[in-house]
């Protein structure tokens, strides 16, 4: 992705109150032409969608949700949804100085295990565009969880808390996340991926599961698929094939 020139991550800026999703907000921009970096900002989705065809709820104003119109010069490689996470990671990190943001691939992001933000790459990089979804729990209280998920989920505000650290607002972290993507989706930093990625890898070590298999995974390769030993023999498993579950 070239981010170079007059060509802002998050310019222009489009904030509305409520929309079904702001991936598809970002997707109807892209269509009329909007240019690279644009960025749609939501308090509130009513048709928010995760990956794997779940859907992504959130009070209105209590997370950031937020979609980055991105036009790569090229396909990006495996490593862009990975760049993204860690992007994601720094930018949470810098508004809540001591918090350890971890990584779950390819691009879930867990605090002690439970998750604070999640990513929904969408697009049609052959006709120049992809949408970057990021969703981060920033305000959320565990009382507007639903009850199986208290014990799953975390945010911001209650990771702020706990360090005695002030509590951020959704506007902060997405000026914070310009910045940061744009460094990360660059081709510099894309090189880095792999370097930094086992620093925050929450998974490595650990079982994973999908519908065909189990095995222990061991990090990442140089297209950022996962690498997981089954038995004596190691594979590696594209993100978008699977569906992983741990444990
Ligand atoms: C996941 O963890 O499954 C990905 C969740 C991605 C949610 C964000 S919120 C902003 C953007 N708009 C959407 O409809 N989804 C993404």
């Amino acid at each position: 992705v070239d981010a170079s020139g007059d060509q802002r991550i998050g310019f222009p800026h489009l904030h509305v109150r409520r929309c079904g999703s702001t991936n598809d907000l970002a997707r109807a921009l892209a269509a009329r032409g909007a240019p690279h970096g644009t960025l749609v900002t939501a308090d509130e989705q009513t048709a928010g969608r995760g990956r794997q065809g779940r859907s992504w709820t959130a009070p209105p104003g209590s997370s950031l949700l937020a979609s980055f119109l991105l036009r790569p010069q090229r396909p990006p490689s495996g490593l862009f949804a990975l760049a993204v996470a860690l992007a994601t990671a720094e930018a949470c990190e810098e508004l809540v100085p001591g918090l350890e943001v971890g990584v779950k691939w390819p691009n879930d992001l867990v605090v002690a295990g439970r998750k604070l933000a999640g990513i929904l790459i969408e697009g049609r990089p052959q006709e120049s565009w992809l949408v970057v979804g990021i969703g981060v729990n920033v305000t959320l209280r565990p009382e507007q969880l639903a009850p199986e998920l208290v014990d799953r989920a975390t945010s911001l505000a209650l990771e702020a808390e706990r360090l005695g650290r002030r509590v951020p607002v959704p506007s902060e972290l997405a000026t914070a996340l310009c910045t940061t993507l744009a460094r990360w989706t660059e081709p510099s930093g894309l090189e880095r991926v792999t370097a930094v990625w086992p620093s925050r890898d929450v998974l490595a070590g650990h079982t994973v599961r999908w519908s065909s298999g189990s095995g222990i995974a061991e990090g990442i390769d140089e297209q950022g698929r996962l690498r997981v030993r089954v038995g004596e023999q190691e594979i590696t498993l594209a993100a978008g094939e699977v569906h992983l579950g741990t444990g």
